[in-house]
């Protein structure tokens, strides 16, 4: 499939990765419509929280109107959230929070859900060829301390796997990508410096990506017409 032409819905699409999926769907030609809580000063984007269901459904009523169709979707809006299941140094509170871990899940596994299934429906209906490309990440091996947000980025690939199945007669193809560590504010934001330094020592590359790569895997994922329920590891070799 050829990225000329498309018309490419991105969830997430003010942030570090969006903004610069946006820019590199743009210039291969694509048009391009955002979907975000956060505020940006675009025509093509469209304010909302991907949580809730009227709101994501009015949007893509919205954006059909106006594009008419929908051909990619890319599920990348998401936060990143460290919680241990028993913290020790807390004899207050030691447990995990059930109220953080339902809300992680939400930010990173229901939003996904809820676009897709409201996006997929439109696509089968007009009869669309097209793709969703979800946003895992490498913590869906697990990763300690994360139990909302890996539990949800497994589900993400799981859900890939799924829809892979369900939806091939229909042409539609489904495509995850598990980034490992990328050097964005938010990977600074969420890791110390001796995580950093001690996940470079894993890492068979001994650097941390660049959200190039992330912007390439995503057009590769575009444009291969046979790729269809695989996850895209882009982590320097650190799951291996
Ligand atoms: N940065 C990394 O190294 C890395 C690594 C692995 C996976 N990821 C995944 O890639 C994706 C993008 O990461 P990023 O670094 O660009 O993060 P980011 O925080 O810069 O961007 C995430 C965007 O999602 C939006 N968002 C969150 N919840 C929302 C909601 N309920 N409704 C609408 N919008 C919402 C935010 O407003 C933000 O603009 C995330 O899913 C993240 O888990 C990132």
């Amino acid at each position: 499939m050829n990225v000329k032409g498309l018309i490419v819905l991105v969830t997430g699409g003010a942030g570090n990765f969006g903004q610069a999926i946006v820019k590199s769907l743009e210039s291969s030609g694509a048009s391009v419509v955002i979907m975000d809580l956060h505020e940006l000063n675009k025509e093509n984007y469209y304010k909302v929280d991907l949580c809730n269901e009227q709101q994501v459904e009015e949007t893509v009523n919205s954006i059909l109107i106006k594009y008419n169709r929908i051909d990619v979707l890319i599920n990348n809006a998401g936060a990143i959230y460290s919680e241990p299941l028993i913290n020790i140094m807390n004899p207050k509170q030691m447990r995990h929070s059930y109220d953080s871990f339902k809300k992680y899940v939400q930010i990173n596994l229901d939003t996904a859900f809820i676009t897709s299934s409201i996006v997929i429906e439109k696509m089968v209906r007009k009869r669309i060829k097209g793709v969703i490309i979800n946003m895992s990440s490498i913590s869906a091996v697990g990763n300690a301390g994360q139990s909302a947000y890996s539990a949800a980025k497994a589900g993400l690939i799981a859900l890939t796997k799924t829809w892979s199945k369900e939806l091939g007669s229909f042409g539609i193809r489904s495509v995850a990508i598990a980034p490992g560590f990328i050097d964005t504010e938010s990977t600074s934001f969420a890791l110390n410096d001796g995580i950093k330094k001690h996940l470079l020592k894993n890492t068979p590359l001994k650097k941390l990506g660049k959200v190039d790569d992330i912007t390439k895997s995503i057009l590769f994922a575009i444009e291969n017409d046979f790729l269809n329920g695989t996850v895209i590891d882009v982590d320097g070799g650190l799951t291996i």
